[in-house]
Protein backbone atom coordinates (compact mmCIF):
# COMPACT_ATOMS: atom_id res chain seq x y z
CA UNK A 1 0.00 0.00 0.00
CA UNK A 2 1.38 3.57 -0.49
CA UNK A 3 2.35 5.53 2.02
CA UNK A 4 0.50 8.88 3.00
CA UNK A 5 2.42 11.65 1.98
CA UNK A 6 2.96 14.31 5.01
CA UNK A 7 3.71 17.56 4.82
CA UNK A 8 5.63 18.20 8.37
CA UNK A 9 9.22 17.67 9.48
CA UNK A 10 9.90 14.89 11.62
CA UNK A 11 10.70 15.59 15.07
CA UNK A 12 13.33 13.29 16.44
CA UNK A 13 12.13 11.33 19.36
CA UNK A 14 12.23 13.93 22.30
CA UNK A 15 9.36 13.12 23.76
CA UNK A 16 10.03 9.16 24.07
CA UNK A 17 9.02 7.31 26.99
CA UNK A 18 11.31 7.26 30.37
CA UNK A 19 13.38 3.92 29.32
CA UNK A 20 15.19 1.54 31.86
CA UNK A 21 18.28 2.31 30.08
CA UNK A 22 20.30 4.93 28.91
CA UNK A 23 23.99 5.97 27.42
CA UNK A 24 24.46 9.90 27.09
CA UNK A 25 27.18 10.58 24.47
CA UNK A 26 28.62 13.77 24.23
CA UNK A 27 31.26 14.49 21.32
CA UNK A 28 33.80 16.92 20.30
CA UNK A 29 34.56 17.40 16.72
CA UNK A 30 38.47 17.27 15.53
CA UNK A 31 39.59 20.57 14.12
CA UNK A 32 40.95 18.67 10.54
CA UNK A 33 38.26 20.47 8.10
CA UNK A 34 38.17 16.72 7.32
CA UNK A 35 36.60 16.06 10.12
CA UNK A 36 33.57 17.53 8.92
CA UNK A 37 32.35 15.41 5.87
CA UNK A 38 33.06 12.48 7.86
CA UNK A 39 30.07 13.92 10.51
CA UNK A 40 28.22 15.07 8.22
CA UNK A 41 27.91 11.68 5.93
CA UNK A 42 27.28 9.84 9.16
CA UNK A 43 24.06 11.98 10.42
CA UNK A 44 22.86 11.33 7.19
CA UNK A 45 22.89 7.85 7.53
CA UNK A 46 22.07 7.83 11.22
CA UNK A 47 18.45 6.68 11.05
CA UNK A 48 19.07 4.03 9.23
CA UNK A 49 21.88 2.51 11.93
CA UNK A 50 18.93 3.16 14.68
CA UNK A 51 16.74 1.05 11.96
CA UNK A 52 19.03 -1.71 11.72
CA UNK A 53 19.64 -2.20 15.59
CA UNK A 54 16.42 -1.45 16.98
CA UNK A 55 15.06 -4.46 14.37
CA UNK A 56 17.04 -6.92 16.38
CA UNK A 57 14.43 -6.22 19.30
CA UNK A 58 11.66 -3.25 18.37
CA UNK A 59 10.27 -4.22 22.00
CA UNK A 60 13.46 -2.58 23.45
CA UNK A 61 11.70 0.82 21.97
CA UNK A 62 15.53 1.83 21.27
CA UNK A 63 15.88 5.56 20.03
CA UNK A 64 18.79 7.88 19.65
CA UNK A 65 17.82 11.93 20.19
CA UNK A 66 20.94 13.84 18.33
CA UNK A 67 21.80 17.36 19.29
CA UNK A 68 24.34 19.66 17.56
CA UNK A 69 26.12 22.31 19.79
CA UNK A 70 26.51 25.87 18.57
CA UNK A 71 30.11 25.86 17.36
CA UNK A 72 29.42 22.85 15.49
CA UNK A 73 26.73 24.19 13.67
CA UNK A 74 28.40 27.05 12.16
CA UNK A 75 31.01 24.57 11.18
CA UNK A 76 28.75 21.78 9.68
CA UNK A 77 26.11 24.08 8.51
CA UNK A 78 26.69 27.73 8.79
CA UNK A 79 23.43 30.15 8.35
CA UNK A 80 20.76 29.95 8.95
CA UNK A 81 20.95 28.80 12.32
CA UNK A 82 18.42 28.46 15.19
CA UNK A 83 17.38 31.20 17.08
CA UNK A 84 18.39 30.68 20.23
CA UNK A 85 21.37 28.59 19.75
CA UNK A 86 24.19 29.43 21.56
CA UNK A 87 26.78 27.80 24.36
CA UNK A 88 25.40 27.01 27.39
CA UNK A 89 25.57 30.25 29.84
CA UNK A 90 28.10 29.08 33.08
CA UNK A 91 26.59 30.26 36.22
CA UNK A 92 28.07 31.50 39.12
CA UNK A 93 25.89 32.15 42.15
CA UNK A 94 25.42 30.52 45.33
CA UNK A 95 26.73 27.54 43.44
CA UNK A 96 28.66 26.88 39.95
CA UNK A 97 27.19 25.18 37.10
CA UNK A 98 30.38 25.18 34.20
CA UNK A 99 30.21 25.48 30.88
CA UNK A 100 31.73 22.56 29.53
CA UNK A 101 32.90 21.80 25.48
CA UNK A 102 30.39 19.27 23.46
CA UNK A 103 29.73 19.65 19.65
CA UNK A 104 27.18 16.51 19.33
CA UNK A 105 25.20 14.66 21.47
CA UNK A 106 23.39 11.56 21.48
CA UNK A 107 21.13 10.30 23.62
CA UNK A 108 20.41 7.23 23.28
CA UNK A 109 17.53 5.27 25.21
CA UNK A 110 15.95 1.71 24.95
CA UNK A 111 15.06 -0.80 27.82
CA UNK A 112 18.09 -2.97 27.37
CA UNK A 113 21.33 -1.49 27.58
CA UNK A 114 22.76 -4.02 25.33
CA UNK A 115 20.60 -2.17 22.32
CA UNK A 116 21.90 1.38 23.61
CA UNK A 117 25.93 0.38 23.93
CA UNK A 118 25.68 -1.74 20.39
CA UNK A 119 24.00 1.98 19.00
CA UNK A 120 27.27 3.98 20.61
CA UNK A 121 29.95 1.56 19.32
CA UNK A 122 28.03 1.46 16.11
CA UNK A 123 28.41 5.56 16.15
CA UNK A 124 32.02 5.51 17.46
CA UNK A 125 32.44 3.28 14.25
CA UNK A 126 31.63 5.93 11.60
CA UNK A 127 32.74 8.63 13.56
CA UNK A 128 35.71 7.47 16.15
CA UNK A 129 38.52 9.09 14.04
CA UNK A 130 37.49 12.01 13.45
CA UNK A 131 35.92 12.95 17.38
CA UNK A 132 36.82 12.47 20.65
CA UNK A 133 33.97 11.53 23.55
CA UNK A 134 34.18 14.67 26.39
CA UNK A 135 31.96 12.58 28.74
CA UNK A 136 30.14 9.01 28.67
CA UNK A 137 27.64 8.48 31.20
CA UNK A 138 25.59 5.04 31.16
CA UNK A 139 22.44 5.45 33.12
CA UNK A 140 20.40 3.14 34.59
CA UNK A 141 16.79 3.43 35.95
CA UNK A 142 16.72 2.76 39.59
CA UNK A 143 13.66 1.19 41.32
CA UNK A 144 10.14 3.24 41.02
CA UNK A 145 12.01 5.73 39.12
CA UNK A 146 14.22 7.27 41.65
CA UNK A 147 17.40 9.09 41.48
CA UNK A 148 20.13 8.08 44.03
CA UNK A 149 19.23 11.17 46.40
CA UNK A 150 16.12 8.46 46.78
CA UNK A 151 13.08 10.91 45.62
CA UNK A 152 10.87 9.66 42.34
CA UNK A 153 12.32 11.95 39.41
CA UNK A 154 10.43 12.46 36.58
CA UNK A 155 6.68 12.68 38.15
CA UNK A 156 5.62 16.33 36.86
CA UNK A 157 6.88 15.56 33.34
CA UNK A 158 4.24 16.90 30.74
CA UNK A 159 2.84 14.23 29.03
CA UNK A 160 1.35 13.83 25.45
CA UNK A 161 0.39 16.23 23.40
CA UNK A 162 1.54 19.12 26.27
CA UNK A 163 4.89 17.21 26.00
CA UNK A 164 4.95 18.36 22.44
CA UNK A 165 4.30 21.99 23.13
CA UNK A 166 6.72 22.34 25.85
CA UNK A 167 9.53 20.77 23.76
CA UNK A 168 8.91 21.33 20.27
CA UNK A 169 9.62 24.19 17.79
CA UNK A 170 6.51 26.01 16.16
CA UNK A 171 6.06 29.34 14.21
CA UNK A 172 8.69 31.01 16.15
CA UNK A 173 11.14 29.69 14.34
CA UNK A 174 9.88 28.64 11.18
CA UNK A 175 12.93 27.58 9.27
CA UNK A 176 13.61 25.32 12.46
CA UNK A 177 10.26 24.52 13.25
CA UNK A 178 9.91 20.51 14.41
CA UNK A 179 13.22 21.21 16.02
CA UNK A 180 14.03 21.44 19.89
CA UNK A 181 16.81 22.41 22.00
CA UNK A 182 18.36 20.55 24.85
CA UNK A 183 20.41 21.19 27.97
CA UNK A 184 22.21 19.11 29.97
CA UNK A 185 24.41 18.74 33.30
CA UNK A 186 26.05 15.78 34.73
CA UNK A 187 25.45 15.53 38.77
CA UNK A 188 27.64 14.75 40.84
CA UNK A 189 25.92 13.80 44.83
CA UNK A 190 27.61 13.91 47.97
CA UNK A 191 25.71 11.16 49.84
CA UNK A 192 27.00 10.21 52.61
CA UNK A 193 26.16 14.75 53.29
CA UNK A 194 22.82 13.91 51.91
CA UNK A 195 22.15 10.60 54.20
CA UNK A 196 22.95 12.80 57.33
CA UNK A 197 19.83 14.69 56.70
CA UNK A 198 16.50 13.74 58.23
CA UNK A 199 14.26 12.83 55.92
CA UNK A 200 11.35 15.76 56.78
CA UNK A 201 14.16 18.17 55.63
CA UNK A 202 15.42 16.28 52.75
CA UNK A 203 11.12 16.53 51.31
CA UNK A 204 11.67 20.78 52.30
CA UNK A 205 14.19 20.92 49.72
CA UNK A 206 12.67 18.56 47.21
CA UNK A 207 9.11 19.62 47.53
CA UNK A 208 7.61 16.23 47.95
CA UNK A 209 6.95 12.99 50.29
CA UNK A 210 10.35 10.74 50.05
CA UNK A 211 8.31 7.54 49.89
CA UNK A 212 5.04 8.18 48.22
CA UNK A 213 6.39 10.96 46.04
CA UNK A 214 3.33 13.21 47.21
CA UNK A 215 4.19 17.07 46.91
CA UNK A 216 3.70 19.21 49.85
CA UNK A 217 1.46 21.57 50.35
CA UNK A 218 1.91 25.17 49.77
CA UNK A 219 1.41 26.07 53.37
CA UNK A 220 4.76 23.47 54.14
CA UNK A 221 6.72 23.66 51.13
CA UNK A 222 9.58 25.96 51.28
CA UNK A 223 10.67 28.62 49.12
CA UNK A 224 14.01 27.14 47.89
CA UNK A 225 12.38 23.59 47.34
CA UNK A 226 13.18 22.75 43.76
CA UNK A 227 9.48 22.19 42.64
CA UNK A 228 8.83 25.91 43.69
CA UNK A 229 12.13 27.15 42.31
CA UNK A 230 11.75 25.25 38.65
CA UNK A 231 8.12 25.70 38.04
CA UNK A 232 8.20 29.10 36.04
CA UNK A 233 5.48 31.19 34.32
CA UNK A 234 5.03 33.27 31.26
CA UNK A 235 3.84 37.10 31.54
CA UNK A 236 0.21 35.41 30.98
CA UNK A 237 0.74 32.91 34.00
CA UNK A 238 1.20 30.12 32.00
CA UNK A 239 3.44 27.45 33.38
CA UNK A 240 6.22 27.27 31.19
CA UNK A 241 7.16 23.33 31.01
CA UNK A 242 10.23 21.48 30.12
CA UNK A 243 10.67 17.48 29.49
CA UNK A 244 13.14 15.75 31.85
CA UNK A 245 14.68 12.24 31.46
CA UNK A 246 17.38 12.28 34.06
CA UNK A 247 18.80 9.26 34.66
CA UNK A 248 21.40 8.06 37.88
CA UNK A 249 23.99 6.74 37.26
CA UNK A 250 27.38 6.10 39.32
CA UNK A 251 30.42 3.93 39.85
CA UNK A 252 30.31 2.38 43.23
CA UNK A 253 34.72 1.64 43.51
CA UNK A 254 35.12 5.72 42.82
CA UNK A 255 32.14 6.61 45.06
CA UNK A 256 30.75 8.28 42.16
CA UNK A 257 26.98 8.77 42.97
CA UNK A 258 25.52 11.01 40.19
CA UNK A 259 22.22 12.36 38.21
CA UNK A 260 22.48 13.03 34.80
CA UNK A 261 20.17 16.14 33.81
CA UNK A 262 18.64 15.80 30.59
CA UNK A 263 15.85 18.94 29.72
CA UNK A 264 14.25 19.50 26.12
CA UNK A 265 12.63 22.45 25.34
CA UNK A 266 10.61 24.87 22.68
CA UNK A 267 13.24 27.19 24.02
CA UNK A 268 16.22 27.05 26.14
CA UNK A 269 15.41 30.28 28.06
CA UNK A 270 12.92 27.63 29.93
CA UNK A 271 15.80 25.42 31.36
CA UNK A 272 18.40 28.81 31.78
CA UNK A 273 15.46 30.38 33.93
CA UNK A 274 15.58 27.62 36.01
CA UNK A 275 19.00 27.12 36.13
CA UNK A 276 18.92 30.72 37.51
CA UNK A 277 16.45 30.30 40.05
CA UNK A 278 18.37 27.03 41.25
CA UNK A 279 22.19 28.85 41.23
CA UNK A 280 21.50 32.14 42.06
CA UNK A 281 17.96 31.22 43.54
CA UNK A 282 14.89 33.42 43.37
CA UNK A 283 15.01 35.74 45.29
CA UNK A 284 18.78 35.82 44.69
CA UNK A 285 19.92 33.39 47.73
CA UNK A 286 16.98 31.71 47.73
CA UNK A 287 18.58 28.98 46.06
CA UNK A 288 17.96 25.26 45.54
CA UNK A 289 19.53 23.20 48.86
CA UNK A 290 20.16 20.52 46.33
CA UNK A 291 22.98 22.07 45.12
CA UNK A 292 24.46 21.44 48.73
CA UNK A 293 24.62 17.60 48.16
CA UNK A 294 25.31 17.85 44.29
CA UNK A 295 27.96 19.44 42.16
CA UNK A 296 26.92 20.21 38.39
CA UNK A 297 30.35 18.94 36.53
CA UNK A 298 29.58 19.50 32.99
CA UNK A 299 26.81 21.85 31.33
CA UNK A 300 26.50 21.97 27.52
CA UNK A 301 23.58 23.09 25.19
CA UNK A 302 22.60 21.47 21.34
CA UNK A 303 20.07 22.37 19.13
CA UNK A 304 17.81 19.15 17.61
CA UNK A 305 17.32 19.06 14.25
CA UNK A 306 14.41 17.19 12.77
CA UNK A 307 15.10 14.02 11.51
CA UNK A 308 14.55 15.04 8.03
CA UNK A 309 17.09 17.72 8.69
CA UNK A 310 19.65 15.29 9.62
CA UNK A 311 18.22 12.40 6.84
CA UNK A 312 19.38 15.07 4.13
CA UNK A 313 22.43 16.17 5.27
CA UNK A 314 25.20 15.76 2.30
CA UNK A 315 28.77 15.58 3.17
CA UNK A 316 29.77 18.58 1.30
CA UNK A 317 26.15 19.80 -0.03
CA UNK A 318 24.70 23.31 0.77
CA UNK A 319 23.92 23.42 4.62
CA UNK A 320 20.23 21.38 4.75
CA UNK A 321 18.58 24.38 6.68
CA UNK A 322 18.33 26.02 3.26
CA UNK A 323 16.66 22.65 2.20
CA UNK A 324 13.27 22.54 2.10
CA UNK A 325 12.74 20.02 3.81
CA UNK A 326 13.54 22.35 7.14
CA UNK A 327 10.76 24.29 6.42
CA UNK A 328 7.13 23.09 8.09
CA UNK A 329 5.51 24.53 5.18
CA UNK A 330 6.71 22.37 2.97
CA UNK A 331 7.26 18.85 1.90
CA UNK A 332 10.59 17.26 2.11
CA UNK A 333 10.21 15.96 -1.26
CA UNK A 334 13.80 14.06 -2.40
CA UNK A 335 13.48 10.79 0.33
CA UNK A 336 10.67 9.38 -1.54
CA UNK A 337 10.02 8.61 2.19
CA UNK A 338 8.99 10.19 5.51
CA UNK A 339 10.95 7.78 7.35
CA UNK A 340 8.21 7.79 9.57
CA UNK A 341 8.18 5.13 12.31
CA UNK A 342 12.57 5.70 11.83
CA UNK A 343 12.85 7.11 15.18
CA UNK A 344 9.57 8.62 16.51
CA UNK A 345 8.08 6.98 19.24
CA UNK A 346 4.55 6.17 18.59
CA UNK A 347 2.87 8.20 21.66
C1 LIG B 1 20.81 17.07 40.84
C2 LIG B 1 20.01 17.20 39.82
C3 LIG B 1 18.53 17.08 39.95
C4 LIG B 1 17.80 16.20 40.70
C5 LIG B 1 18.31 15.09 41.60
C6 LIG B 1 16.42 16.53 40.47
C7 LIG B 1 15.36 15.87 41.07
C8 LIG B 1 14.04 16.22 40.93
C9 LIG B 1 12.95 15.62 41.64
C10 LIG B 1 13.09 14.48 42.64
C11 LIG B 1 11.81 16.23 41.26
C12 LIG B 1 10.38 15.95 41.76
C13 LIG B 1 9.64 14.96 40.94
C14 LIG B 1 9.31 15.43 39.55
O1 LIG B 1 8.36 16.17 39.34
O2 LIG B 1 10.05 15.07 38.66
C15 LIG B 1 12.18 17.22 40.28
C16 LIG B 1 11.30 18.05 39.63
C17 LIG B 1 11.65 18.98 38.71
N1 LIG B 1 12.92 19.32 38.32
FE1 LIG B 1 14.63 18.49 38.99
N2 LIG B 1 16.33 17.58 39.59
C18 LIG B 1 17.60 17.95 39.26
C19 LIG B 1 17.96 18.98 38.43
C20 LIG B 1 17.09 19.77 37.75
C21 LIG B 1 17.46 20.83 36.86
C22 LIG B 1 18.90 21.20 36.53
C23 LIG B 1 16.30 21.36 36.38
C24 LIG B 1 16.08 22.48 35.39
C25 LIG B 1 16.99 23.29 34.97
C26 LIG B 1 15.20 20.65 36.99
C27 LIG B 1 13.88 20.89 36.72
C28 LIG B 1 12.83 20.27 37.36
C29 LIG B 1 11.44 20.56 37.08
C30 LIG B 1 10.89 21.53 36.04
C31 LIG B 1 10.70 19.76 37.94
C32 LIG B 1 9.16 19.68 38.05
C33 LIG B 1 8.63 20.74 38.95
C34 LIG B 1 7.12 20.64 39.07
O3 LIG B 1 6.44 20.89 38.07
O4 LIG B 1 6.64 20.26 40.16
N3 LIG B 1 15.72 19.69 37.81
N4 LIG B 1 13.53 17.21 40.11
Amino acid sequence: MERIFVPTPESQSVTARLSRSAIFLVATINPEPAALGTVKAFLADLSGIVRAIRFRDVDADLSCVTGIGSDAWDRLFGAPRPKELHPFREISGVHHAPSTPGDLLFHIRASRMDMCFELAAQIMVRIGSVTTIVDETHGFKYFDDRDLLGFVDGTENPVGQESVDATIIGDEDPAFAGGSYVIVQKYLHDLPKWEKVPVEQQEGFVGRKKLSDIELLDDVKPSFAHNALTVIHDEDGNQLDILRDNMPFGAIGKGEYGTYFIGYARSPSRTERMLDNMFVGNPPGNYDRLLDFSRAVTGTLFFVPTSAFLDEVTPDGPAPAEAPAASPDVAPASHGSLAIGSLKDED
